[in-house]
């Protein structure tokens, strides 16, 4: 890869696909979209005529499309924005990489599925359940329209923020350690996967020539409480102040019930790729996200993990 643009830098995953980058000493340019971070400059995604500039500035060879509106409760409250965002921001994007002769890897996610016939492989049809869903199956259509392009669907990501931004995950972790109260759902499955692992499984798929569509999620299948549960054993807390509760009674969009992903083709076409389990992997991501607050000079370090 001679050079390569990662989109939503200031984003969970884009923050620690820079991560990686940064680490393997790799060319990039990371494009945040308002935040200011070291390792990205702000490119409007929606304004043709910025990304036009950015990307003939970077002259990428690959774009590591990782931005999106990305809260499904933001997406419902706004439809219209999350559709310029999400798709035609993508439709864009992806002519400007086919007219450049760049490879365009987009990040798009396991809830294009309704959650009724898990687990999902990559030939299942989609039916998603929410705006953000329907927006995020639309934009991998328009990537697809790309010469050489590769949608990666990512399941749930999880692990220690790098960056000012705090995220679900440390909110979580911040509430175990102090102890407060907190409603998990039991009746919603995922197949959560690190955002460490997310990154390098990324850049493994933007360094080939690997098209279509492709599943990275993590090799356990568990509900947000249980994956509460276990990040509070991880952290030597109480997980008793952890209550259950069902998807059903959130407000808004139906939420789908379980929407684990078969990741079968992404482990033939990538052998060497490793997942560690649900504790290794919240650890080394806290390690991470530590070093990448000394090496970066910014963003709030995680609290220390046992
Ligand atoms: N997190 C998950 O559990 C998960 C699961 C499955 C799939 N995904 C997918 O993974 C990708 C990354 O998600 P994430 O969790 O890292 O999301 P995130 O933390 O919300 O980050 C989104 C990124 O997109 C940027 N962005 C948003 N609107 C933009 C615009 N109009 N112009 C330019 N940049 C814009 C944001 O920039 P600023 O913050 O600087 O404004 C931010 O860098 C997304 O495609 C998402 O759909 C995530």
């Amino acid at each position: 890869m001679d050079s390569v643009v990662v989109t939503g830098a200031s984003g969970l995953l884009g923050a620690y696909v820079s991560v990686a980058l940064s680490r393997r000493r790799a060319p990039f340019v990371g494009w945040s979209g308002t935040k200011e971070v070291p390792w990205a400059h702000r490119v409007e995604l929606t304004d043709e005529d910025a990304v036009a500039r950015a990307f003939d500035e970077a002259a990428p060879s690959v774009v590591v499309h990782c931005a999106a509106m990305s809260a499904a409760s933001d997406c419902a409250r706004d439809p219209d924005r999350a559709r310029a965002v999400n798709v035609d921001a993508t439709a864009r994007l992806a002519r400007r990489c086919d007219a450049a002769g760049a490879r365009l890897v987009l990040v798009s996610t396991d809830l294009v599925f309704d959650g009724e016939h898990a687990p999902y492989d990559e030939d299942a049809a989609r039916s998603p359940l929410s705006v953000y869903g329907r927006t995020k199956a639309d934009a991998e259509d328009a990537a697809l329209a790309a010469g050489d392009a590769c949608v990666v669907r990512v399941s749930l990501l999880f692990g220690a923020t790098v960056g000012p931004r705090l995220g679900f995950f440390d909110q979580q972790t911040r509430a175990i350690e102090r102890g407060d109260a907190m409603t998990l759902f039991d009746d919603e499955w995922r197949t959560p996967l690190s955002l460490a692992s997310a990154a390098e499984g990324l850049l493994l798929v933007a360094a080939s020539d690997a098209r279509g569509v492709l599943h990275l999620a993590g090799p356990e299948r568990m509900t947000r409480l249980v994956m509460g549960q276990r990040l509070a054993a991880t952290l030597g807390r109480d997980a008793s102040t952890l209550r259950a509760a069902s998807r059903t009674s959130a407000a808004g969009e139906p939420r789908a019930r379980d929407v684990s992903l078969s990741t079968r083709k992404f482990c033939e076409a990538f052998p060497s790729w490793r997942t560690g389990t649900y504790e290794a992997e919240i650890k080394r991501a806290a390690q991470i996200a530590r070093s990448a607050a000394t090496t970066f000079g910014s963003g709030a370090a995680p609290p220390p993990l046992v």
